[in-house]
């Protein structure tokens, strides 16, 4: 059995792969805004009746809160990830991220992302077998604001922040989201090549779905008009819309021991979004 760490575990995505990793035997430490200590509260609840009822938060529903959005909330991460793996994981799972029209996006899916990775790397190189696997987006291929982007690339999270309140200014909030993504990969790709990465023996990758249903996605799904453009965005000619667990297999595989050499990529799952949407890559 394995240890890992997963942001976003309250819920979508997140809560699918801790739900995955958990009923294959395996040690979850759950992250996310707010802590469900007693593994039942289940905020977001998929049906499934989590199997511990001992109370016991350690390990199972969402262990830290810790707001990814700010410094202090990126420090409590680490802090308490450290505390409650005896200072090593196996892996690092990070789904936490926002989807609204406002900077907060880009603090949580950038900056927030790339702190977990960089903060929970030294316990990575204490595990075994360590892998890491970050969520980006099909968006990621969506058109973006070059401003955020190289403001994000430069690690100037305030310029960021401010790139995306003007895009926000001018009515296109809309690219906030594609930004933080298309950043997000890049850094990525950047990153899995060095020698804190490779260089450790951890391969590194992002995924990018295409659109999945969690409550992420609930309200613009509700709305036809807006399913309309979601739809139009994010084409998915194989098998339609996903469910959470139809992603979380792929973040489990990338994060296993099997994972020996795939490493800098970002691997779509997005019933061919991208290949419609970029026929040339
Ligand atoms: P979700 O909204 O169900 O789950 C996201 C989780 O992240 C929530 O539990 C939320 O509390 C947490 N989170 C948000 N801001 C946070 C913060 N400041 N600090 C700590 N935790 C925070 O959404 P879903 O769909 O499961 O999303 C997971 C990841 O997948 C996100 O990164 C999202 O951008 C990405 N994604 C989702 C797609 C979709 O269609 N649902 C498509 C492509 C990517």
């Amino acid at each position: 059995a394995r240890t890992y760490l997963v942001t976003g575990a309250a819920s979508g995505i997140g809560k699918a792969t801790a739900d995955r990793l958990r009923a294959a035997g395996h040690t979850v430490i759950g992250a996310d805004r707010t802590a469900d200590p007693a593994g039942d509260g289940n905020p977001n609840g998929n049906g499934d009746s989590d199997s511990d009822s001992d109370g016991h938060g350690n390990g199972d529903g969402v262990a830290i809160a810790a707001d990814l959005a700010t410094e202090s909330g990126r420090a409590e991460l680490v802090d308490r990830a450290r505390e409650l793996s005896g200072g090593r994981l196996d892996a690092v799972i990070a789904c936490a991220g926002l989807a609204h029209f406002v900077p907060d996006t880009v603090r949580v899916n950038y900056f927030g992302a790339i702190a977990t990775l960089e903060g929970l790397r030294p316990l990575l190189a204490a595990g075994t077998a360590p892998r890491a696997v970050v969520v980006a987006s099909v968006a990621a291929v969506h058109p973006s604001d070059p401003a955020i982007i190289e403001a994000a690339g430069a690690g100037d999270e305030e310029a960021a922040a401010t790139a995306a309140q003007n895009a926000l200014d001018r009515g296109e909030g809309h690219l906030i989201y594609s930004s933080s993504k298309a950043a997000l990969a890049r850094w990525v790709r950047r990153a899995a090549v060095t020698d804190d990465w490779a260089g450790a023996g951890i391969p590194l990758n992002a995924i990018g779905p295409g659109t999945v249903l969690t409550p992420m996605t609930e309200g613009l799904l509700a709305d036809p008009d807006l399913r309309k453009v979601v739809d139009t965005s994010v084409p998915m000619p194989l098998n339609g819309h996903a469910r959470a667990e139809q992603i979380a297999p792929l973040l489990t595989w990338l994060t296993s021991p099997e994972n020996t050499h795939v490493t800098g990529q970002l691997l779509f799952v997005d019933g061919g979004a991208e290949a419609l949407l970029r026929p040339a890559p």
